[in-house]
């Protein structure tokens, strides 16, 4: 049974009566430009496989209905509230971000007249792949089907748009201060492809991205842990990101040019040095990734994404004793580059591994991972696929 049949069915059954339509939306790893979305930079993502999907069916009386299926094999049925009484803290836990996106809209002038929603999620939760934004771009393609405003109807916002929309779900009803990197993957993502995307601009370029046809496969490292001082830290980097910022009189730390990093370092209290040497490498190695990919070269991106690595563990400081050992033990056993990825803290990491290494890789980490008595890490082959859509 597919997510889509899996949650029309679930839908039906609590509800009596048929969905009207079911949207998913992906979970994404960033291949690398980590830390430069809030900074406007570039980042480079693509949408895995794996996808939260959401059955839905409208109301008349102006009320949000929200359930889903946990990983406990249950339904879990969340709060039932007033569309016109929804605002940041009511409702709380995981239905917040359901409702947030169901306040964004509202407050963006879109008459929703109330929904049921089924949700469906196979995004791993709290590993960095992007579970919260998957849910709440399911969530607002299937709010704006339900007011005649979904991709490809007519008057529909735009893919950036909603990304922004989103946004604002997360930042002012969640209370997570996040860019825009993560519903952007989700949305707008295409199979085989990572997305160029600028985010001062929006400029967005497809780059055909399909390792496996150089021998290479990209395997993601769940490492199953996150610190809990994640909300905290990445909090306090993009408070000093903009502190430096407005101390070099620029809107961004985007506008920092790299050719006179120095001396621009140089103007700056020591604290703020590392976070603005970050990003300004971090989004000269995005270009550089890119060049590579046009030019089919993808094993010589390794290097890039091992330098970025390095970067966020030493001068952005956002990553974790357990990624820095899948980092390390993967480039150790034959990955050609490897990194954290996300916002840091924990969550998940990236290793670029030909074909034939892979194994060895996978047992070297979980043997690493074990002989420090840490919990089994989750390892699996991303494979960059379609961004948000209606499957029914
Ligand atoms: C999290 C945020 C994104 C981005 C990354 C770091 O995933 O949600 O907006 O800032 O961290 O690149």
């Amino acid at each position: 049974m597919t997510a889509a049949d899996r949650a029309a069915a679930l839908f039906a059954e609590k509800h009596g009566g048929a969905s009207s339509a079911v949207w998913s939306a992906p979970g994404r790893v960033n291949l690398i430009g980590e830390h430069t979305d809030y900074n406007d930079g570039f980042v480079l993502p693509f949408a895995l496989p794996h996808r939260t999907t959401v059955a839905i069916g409208p109301r008349t009386d102006r009320q949000l209905s929200v359930a889903t299926l946990g990983s406990d094999g249950h339904l879990h049925d969340g709060p039932v509230v007033a569309i016109d009484e929804l605002r940041p803290g009511n409702p709380t836990g995981w239905a917040a971000y359901p409702a947030g996106v169901a306040w964004a809209l509202r407050d963006t002038g879109f008459e929703l007249g109330g929904a049921n929603l089924m949700i469906v999620g196979q995004v791993p939760t709290g590993a960095g792949l992007s579970s919260s934004h998957a849910l709440e771009c399911a969530v607002a393609l299937a709010l704006l089907n339900t007011v005649h405003h979904a991709p490809g109807e007519p008057g529909a916002p735009s893919l950036g748009e909603i990304a922004r929309l989103v946004q604002r779900a997360e930042n002012d009803f969640a209370g997570a201060p996040t860019g825009l990197l993560d519903q952007t993957a989700s949305l707008a993502c295409t199979e085989a492809h990572v997305l160029f995307f600028d985010v001062r601009t929006g400029d967005a370029e497809q780059i055909p991205f399909d390792p496996r046809s150089v021998g290479l496969e990209l395997l993601v490292i769940d490492t199953r842990v996150k610190h809990s001082h994640s909300e905290s830290g990445y909090g306090q980097r993009r408070r000093g990101c903009e502190r430096a910022a407005e101390l070099l009189e620029l809107k961004a730390l985007r506008d920092v040019a790299s050719d006179d990093l120095a001396a621009t370092l140089a103007k700056l209290p020591e604290d703020l040095r590392p976070l603005v040497r970050h990003v300004v490498t971090e989004n000269d190695r995005v270009r550089a990734t890119v060049d590579q990919l046009r030019a089919g070269r993808y094993a010589e991106i390794g290097p890039l994404l091992t330098a970025s690595h390095v970067s966020l563990r030493d001068d952005y400081r956002v990553s974790s004793p357990e990624l820095n050992l899948a980092v390390d033990t993967a480039l150790d056993t034959g990955a050609l580059g490897a990194r954290m990825i996300g916002g840091g803290f924990g969550g998940s990491a990236i290793a670029l591994v030909p074909v034939a290494d892979r194994d060895r890789v996978e047992h070297a980490v979980r043997d690493a991972f074990e002989r420090q008595h840490l919990a089994a890490p989750r390892l699996f082959t991303a494979v960059p696929s379609a961004g948000a859509g209606r499957d029914r």
